[in-house]
């Protein structure tokens, strides 16, 4: 087995399964947590990434096959996604940043649509290959419906685009805006929107306080 990752939470490998290139997503158990609540944490967490990288799919997400989930290892198999990350996609210039940046607001709005909360839509949680935007690592992802908890994710993909993209995050996140508006309609969209300064908003005077 290949180490392709080594996260804070878990260890990444890929290898075969059933003659397919698959990745192995282990989450180790981490010293300064209580051995029994790590290990319910953890199988906890397998469990929601398997069962929402599934549903993600049902509503029509691209996300990786799931191939096997074991709750006692704390591991998932899943289809290898041959491609790279949003990350450094957006680190290297005079690349389709606006025709991607779409794509990522359409997956986002049906994962929405959808009725889940994604919960780290960071840029390394977003794989691309010929075949479009990928989403990846649901062991956040919750069941919701919530305008707050959408605007949450839009946060967090703000925030992303600004730390690590400052240049470029203003035309990203307009496009993204364009795809994201594409799927869940205009009324939702601005809803979500108007949310999301919401929380800026709060998190703002909250740091002043
Ligand atoms: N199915 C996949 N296909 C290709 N690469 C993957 C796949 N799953 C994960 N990776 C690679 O491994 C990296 C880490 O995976 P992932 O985001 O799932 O773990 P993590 O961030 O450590 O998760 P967590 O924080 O939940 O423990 C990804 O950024 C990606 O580069
Ligand atoms: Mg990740």
């Amino acid at each position: 087995m290949k180490l392709v990752y080594r996260g804070a939470e878990a260890d990444i490998f890929s290898d075969e399964w059933a003659g397919e290139k698959a990745i192995f997503k282990f989450r180790k158990p981490l010293p300064y947590r209580h051995p029994e609540l790590d290990a319910e944490i953890r199988a906890q967490r397998t469990v929601r990434e398997a069962e929402i990288l599934h549903d993600a799919k049902s509503s029509g997400v691209s996300t990786p096959s799931l191939y096997y989930v074991s709750q006692r290892e704390s591991l998932i198999v899943m289809e290898e996604i041959e491609g790279t990350r949003l990350k450094s996609f957006l680190e290297s210039p005079g690349r389709d940043r606006a025709r991607v940046s779409t794509e990522f607001g359409i997956a986002v709005g049906r994962l929405h649509l959808g009725g889940i909360m994604h919960g780290d839509l960071t840029t390394s949680n977003v794989l691309l290959d010929d075949g479009g935007v990928h989403l990846i690592d649901f062991g956040l992802a919750t069941h919701s419906i919530r305008v707050e908890d959408h605007a949450v994710d839009l946060r967090l993909i703000k925030e992303t685009l600004i730390g690590a993209h400052a240049e470029i995050a203003a035309r990203v996140m307009s496009s993204f805006v364009k795809g994201y508006t594409r799927e869940v309609g205009e009324a939702r969209a601005r809803t979500v929107g108007r949310k999301l300064i919401e929380i800026e908003r709060r998190g703002r005077y909250a740091r002043l306080e």
